[in-house]
């Protein structure tokens, strides 16, 4: 029969296109940004510059000092220079023989080399400096963000809310921090540059510093919208570039190549990729002529202004107020003052609008802070003589209803103990609350007579290994994959390999253990999916740990393989406690005792006879299973 497809329409435009795409939290600040005066720039910006300072000083003491006191000191000699020209000016116009009068400007002149000089080796020295805190800033604070994401609760990954924010403060908070810190010093850089001209001004009369303002409005306000219409252009199109950025990815990746290939996706995806540059390359046509627009009005103000000012210097020269020295002085001065101010009010657009994002990255740090365990909890015991989950309860954040609820499970040292249940039962739930990676909403697990929440978490999950069911590939070497966590040591790595029959597949590898399971590296290699589960077993094995949590290790396992993994399970793996989940009921038949799962509760627990004796819903499943293999022989 054939499949008629629906017609559909055309997509609408990208920009409102939501189709699985969180572009939200990038709203809220375009929101802010657009509507923000320039008061509200001024008032955020102290706080802004304290704290990006703060984090340069932890970033690099030297530095920030340099980056600081060299802009600082470089404004310094910029007065001085333009107050030394005045000086220069005076005794190049005043009565007498030329040479006299060079002769009079030489020393002042020499000032004014000098102050020049001594401002380019500090300006150097502080943009060098500026320059070297870039890198550091964002290697400390991207640092401080994977710490966190790494120690918080295993429960925050469930959180929407924290994957936005962990989102935000990747995306932006990380390289605009960075940015904080750099344009804050160009912030200092601007004021110093726009003072040290007034205060040339002021010296040289106190009626021409005001004229600087006057010429520098109108170029700032230019300069401020241009740097508006930008950043607005980047709001608007953020979440078209992030999916340009994810098409981009599913056409250029390893990962979806063979699927892009194999369901002929190539032309559908150049199409969607198409609509979002079409999008992306007309918003910017668009900036650039508003920017255009402004420059041209700011350009004509400015030209306006000028004129003014030049104008009031007349009035001032022609009614003998100031003398022609220093109205020349005072063009220059102008014109210097001019220039820092224009860079000033981008800086400072620039600073506030990377401070949005530096203000997410602080958002989350306290947000994640919030949700470590707190330190000083008491080390675990070395091992248990019995493991006990007590009438535990657990939800997933965000779920309608619990995963588990009131499952009371005990496992004694040294003991193996099964886990069985239809899909969805709550096995590999209880399998992480009993690893110590989410803790129970009610009832406990304890150690002994310790409820591990008690315990150091860090502490308690080295004493404990877990091969995940969704186990992680990781793109190292097979030594690394194996070793990854613990003490690395050659001789225990190869047993662990052999246990899991990993030994194998390195046998096939040309660099041995050393070998690199990525193939998007040179050199690199991958291995089938069972071969990465022997991997992933002999991860599990390699951990010197007294709780062994194996959930489905054999999945994916051939026969051989799966059966040697089960024997060795069986015979209690070198006398370690384990809790073992399985489909195959075959194989935890041999269990010392075998929990059956159903919709989060325990509904049947004891040895494998006595379970089939009872006749219930594990009895049916062991039957079914066995019933199916008897029909295939047949
Ligand atoms: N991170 C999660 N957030 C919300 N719900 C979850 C999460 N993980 C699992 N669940 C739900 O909790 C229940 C138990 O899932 P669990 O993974 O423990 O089942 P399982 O017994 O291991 O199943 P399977 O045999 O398929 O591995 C299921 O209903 C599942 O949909
Ligand atoms: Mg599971």
């Amino acid at each position: 029969m054939r499949i008629r497809l629906r017609r559909r329409r055309p997509a609408q435009p990208v920009a409102s296109d939501r189709s699985g795409l969180a572009i939200d939290y990038w709203e809220t600040h375009g929101e802010e940004l657009l509507t923000a005066g320039l008061g509200a720039i001024a008032r955020r910006l102290p706080a802004l510059v304290a704290a990006a300072l703060r984090l340069a000083w932890q970033a690099n003491r030297r530095d920030t000092a340099v980056a600081v006191g060299g802009n600082l000191a470089a404004g310094v000699f910029t007065a001085f220079g333009l107050v030394a020209t005045s000086s220069v000016l005076t005794s190049l116009f005043a009565m007498g023989p030329t040479p006299d009068r060079v002769r009079a400007a030489l020393p002042s002149l020499l000032l004014v080399a000098v102050a020049t000089g001594l401002r380019g080796a500090l300006l150097t020295a502080s943009g060098w400096a500026q320059a070297r805190l870039k890198p550091q800033v964002e290697r400390l604070v991207e640092t401080r963000l994977l710490e966190l994401t790494t120690r918080v609760e295993l429960t925050a990954f469930d959180d929407p809310e924290f994957h936005n924010a962990v989102r935000r403060a990747r995306d932006t908070g990380v390289p605009d921090t960075a940015t904080v810190v750099e344009t804050t010093v160009t912030v200092i850089t601007g004021m110093v540059g726009v003072l040290a001209p007034a205060a040339a001004l002021a010296l040289m009369h106190p009626v021409l510093m005001p004229l600087l303002l006057v010429t520098a409005v109108p170029a700032g306000w230019a300069a401020m919208r241009s740097a508006r219409l930008r950043y607005q252009a980047f709001y608007r199109l953020s979440a078209a570039r992030r999916r340009k950025y994810m098409l981009s990815d599913m056409m250029a990746e390893r990962q979806p190549a063979a699927e892009v290939r194999a369901f002929t996706l190539r032309d559908f995806l150049l199409g969607q990729y198409g609509k979002v540059a079409d999008l992306e390359q007309s918003v910017q046509l668009e900036v650039a002529r508003d920017q255009a627009a402004a420059k041209a009005s700011g350009d004509l103000l400015t030209g306006a202004a000028t004129v003014a000012v030049y104008a009031a210097l007349a009035v001032l020269l022609s009614t003998g107020v100031i003398p022609l020295a220093v109205a020349g002085a005072a063009v220059l001065a102008v014109r210097t003052g001019q220039a820092s101010l224009t860079g000033l009010v981008q800086a400072m657009n620039r600073l506030y609008e990377s401070g949005l994002y530096f203000g997410d990255y602080l958002d989350f740090c306290r947000m994640a802070e919030a949700r470590v365990q707190p330190p000083g909890l008491a080390a675990p015991p070395a091992s248990f003589r019995t493991l006990t989950a007590e009438k535990v309860t657990f939800t997933y954040p965000g779920a309608d209803g619990p995963a588990l609820s009131q499952v009371s499970v005990t496992v004694k040292r040294g003991e193996v103990v099964a886990l069985v249940g239809e899909n969805g039962s709550g096995k590999t739930t209880l399998a992480k609350l009993l690893a110590g990676l989410y803790l129970p909403d009610s009832g406990a697990i304890r150690w002994d007579d310790t409820d591990i929440a008690d315990m150091d978490g860090d502490a308690l999950r080295r004493l404990i290994s877990v091969i995940a069911q969704d186990h992680t590939r990781w793109p190292l070497t097979v030594r690394e994959n194996i070793v990854m966590g613990s003490e690395p040591d050659d001789e225990l790595m190869m047993e662990a390999a052999a246990a899991a029959g990993a030994d194998k597949v390195v046998a096939d590898l040309s660099q041995g253990y050393d070998s690199l399971l990525d193939r998007r590296f040179r050199g690199g290699h991958d291995l089938s999916g069972g071969q990465w589960q022997r991997v992933a077993v002999a991860r599990g094995f390699y951990r010197d740990a007294a709780l062994v949590i194996f959930d489905e290790p054999t999945s994916a396992l051939d026969a051989r393989a799966e059966h040697a993994l089960f024997e060795r399970i069986r015979r209690h793996a070198d006398g370690r406690t384990i809790i073992l989940i399985s489909h195959r009921l075959a194989s935890v038949r041999y269990a010392d005792r075998i929990y059956v799962l159903e919709r989060g509760k325990v509904v049947e627990q004891g040895p494998h006879a006595e379970l089939m004796r009872r006749g219930g819903l594990y009895a049916d499943l062991y039957a079914l299973q066995a019933s199916a293999y008897k029909g295939e022989a047949s």
